[in-house]
């Protein structure tokens, strides 16, 4: 289906790759940035809060940015500061910011812009549901009006966090569960797919080589995400999980999705925050989302470069 200004808001906690996300979908026509929600999640509130504002500083965009949850509805809030550093975008020089937040809360401004333009709105969440499950407690009858949501989190396998949770479900396994129950279309990008994407120092490179204040930034962005996952996994770059969202919708030609039942654990045992995905139906229920299986990495790695060529 051609994309003619698909109307989207991202709900994020920038961090690295939320912020190459947010570059991504502001980058072309396709599609229209309504805001920019934040949330905590890699690191608190305010410094994800800050974070989207420097990123919109550094684009010289001006989509409004609306902060949202400082803590998940029961569980204790956790943060990742081992892998975005204190600032939760540590790496590159940062502009300065020169105009504030709304004061309007995130999940407000999602109540509100989803009633003004009612079928039209997809939600591009890539941190925990907070945000995303207080709008839905607060206005369930924004429910049927939400074209559809693209969420980076969970996993078909294995987690990051825990051996069973990935990060943004995990933070806020309770409003997972709300999203994931709201019979809203929604499609999953776990880390059996974002683990397929990693930026290595050749794809790097590309983003240094467009010889952009964006590019740079991108890159050195990149570097220093690379460091938690070479620790970690041994690997010879990060794993760019959340851009998958604005490219799905630009090109999903570079995925495939498989449709299946997902069950939210919110237990408080090992395998709290585990997103149960059910990839062969063998408990016989209905889908309840899509979940992306597979990635052209290439293809993706490809869009991302051409995209940030655009900003000059
Ligand atoms: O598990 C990876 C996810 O957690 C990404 O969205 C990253 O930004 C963090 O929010
Ligand atoms: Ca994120």
């Amino acid at each position: 289906m051609p994309l003619s200004s698909r109307p989207v808001i991202l709900d994020g906690d920038p961090g690295h790759d939320d912020a190459i996300n947010i570059l991504l979908a502001c980058s072309n026509p396709e599609l229209e940035v309504l805001g920019v929600t934040t949330t905590y999640g890699n690191v608190g509130l305010n410094r994800t809060t800050q974070n989207a504002l420097i990123v919109r500083e550094l684009i010289g965009a001006t989509f409004p940015i609306y902060p949202g949850a400082d803590r998940p509805l029961i569980a204790e809030r956790l943060s990742a500061e081992a892998v975005h550093g204190e600032s939760g975008l540590d790496g590159p020089d940062l502009p300065v910011p020169r105009r504030p937040a709304e004061t309007l809360h995130a999940a407000q401004f999602i109540i509100e812009s989803v009633r003004s333009r009612p079928g039209e709105i997809t939600l591009l969440p890539t941190g925990p549901l907070t945000n995303l499950a207080l709008a839905f407690r607060l206005a369930p009858d924004i429910l049927p009006l939400i074209r559809e949501i693209v969420w980076m989190g969970g996993s078909t396998d294995t987690g990051n966090w825990t051996p069973a949770a990935e990060f943004n479900a995990l933070c806020d396994p309770h409003a997972a569960q709300i999203v994931f129950e709201s019979g809203v279309p929604i499609t999953m990008f776990g880390l059996n797919v974002t683990h397929q994407a990693i930026a290595n120092p050749a794809r790097v490179a590309a983003f240094r080589q467009l010889g952009t204040r964006v590019g740079e930034f991108t890159a050195v962005l990149l570097e220093f995400f690379a460091e938690h996952h070479r620790l970690r996994y041994g690997w010879d770059g990060g794993a760019l999980h959340d851009p998958m969202t604005a490219a799905y919708l630009l090109a999903p030609e570079l995925f495939a999705v498989r449709p299946m039942r997902v069950d939210i654990d919110i237990t408080t045992g090992p395998s709290a925050g585990r997103t149960h995905c059910d990839v062969w139906n063998v408990t016989g229920q209905a889908p309840n989302a899509d979940v992306a299986m597979q990635v052209d990495a290439d293809g993706f790695f490809a869009l991302l470069v051409e995209r940030l060529a655009g900003y000059r």
